[in-house]
């Protein structure tokens, strides 16, 4: 079991898994960008970078990596990766699109990675990240997340031109992966 998580996850809610997420379901989810065309990536809940390092792996040179994540705890495990294309920005994925703007003078990304536990926010704060998600995407942008319920399936469903799901059954416990294209 990983220490850390747990008692991460006892402690913060927001935390929302024991486990960090199988190679499994990193792979599946890094299969989905086209890095040849990703200049700019947002990952919202890094947690302690599971797929943060396998997104620098694959990224170009000249990319850049925006990461959001809450819990402090993770903030330090994620500053011992060393890639000056990964950018650590604790606060919260709702913030995104206005940090981006302010700090970076980014005001359109190419995909945005999520792994935050929607079912543990209330129905507002969903229907926010998800709205202020599409903003932040350029036109043909991508949202990937995975998820073990079909909670936010409707609000990618509204919001992106097509919303995808595929089941990974052999994933412990199984889980949906949701695609949003703008
Ligand atoms: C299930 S863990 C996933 C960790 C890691 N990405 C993985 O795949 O194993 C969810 C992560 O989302 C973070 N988180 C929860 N709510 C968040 C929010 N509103 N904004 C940014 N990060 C958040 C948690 O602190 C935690 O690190």
């Amino acid at each position: 079991m990983n220490n850390l998580l747990l008692k991460s996850f006892i402690k913060d809610k927001h935390v929302g898994a024991i486990f960090p997420s199988s190679k499994l379901i990193v792979k599946k989810i890094i299969d989905k960008i086209d890095f040849q065309k990703a200049k700019i990536i947002v990952e919202y809940g890094p947690g302690k970078g599971v797929i943060t390092k396998k997104l620098l792996d694959n990224m170009h040179d000249d990319a850049s990596l925006f990461v959001f994540e809450t819990n402090e705890q993770f903030i330090n495990d994620l500053l011992q990766i060393k890639d000056r294309r990964l950018i650590i920005i604790n606060t919260s994925a709702e913030n995104a699109r206005l940090v981006l703007k302010n700090r970076y003078e980014t005001e359109r990304v190419d995909y945005i990675v999520s792994t935050i536990p929607f079912t543990f926010l209330d129905r507002r704060m969903r229907r926010r990240i998800i709205y202020r998600t599409f903003t932040l995407l350029n036109e043909k942008g991508r949202f990937i997340t995975y998820q073990y319920s079909w909670l936010i399936f409707h609000l990618i469903n509204r919001k992106f031109k097509k919303a995808n799901w595929k089941f990974v059954l052999l994933n412990i416990p199984p889980a949906i992966i949701f695609e949003g294209i703008k």
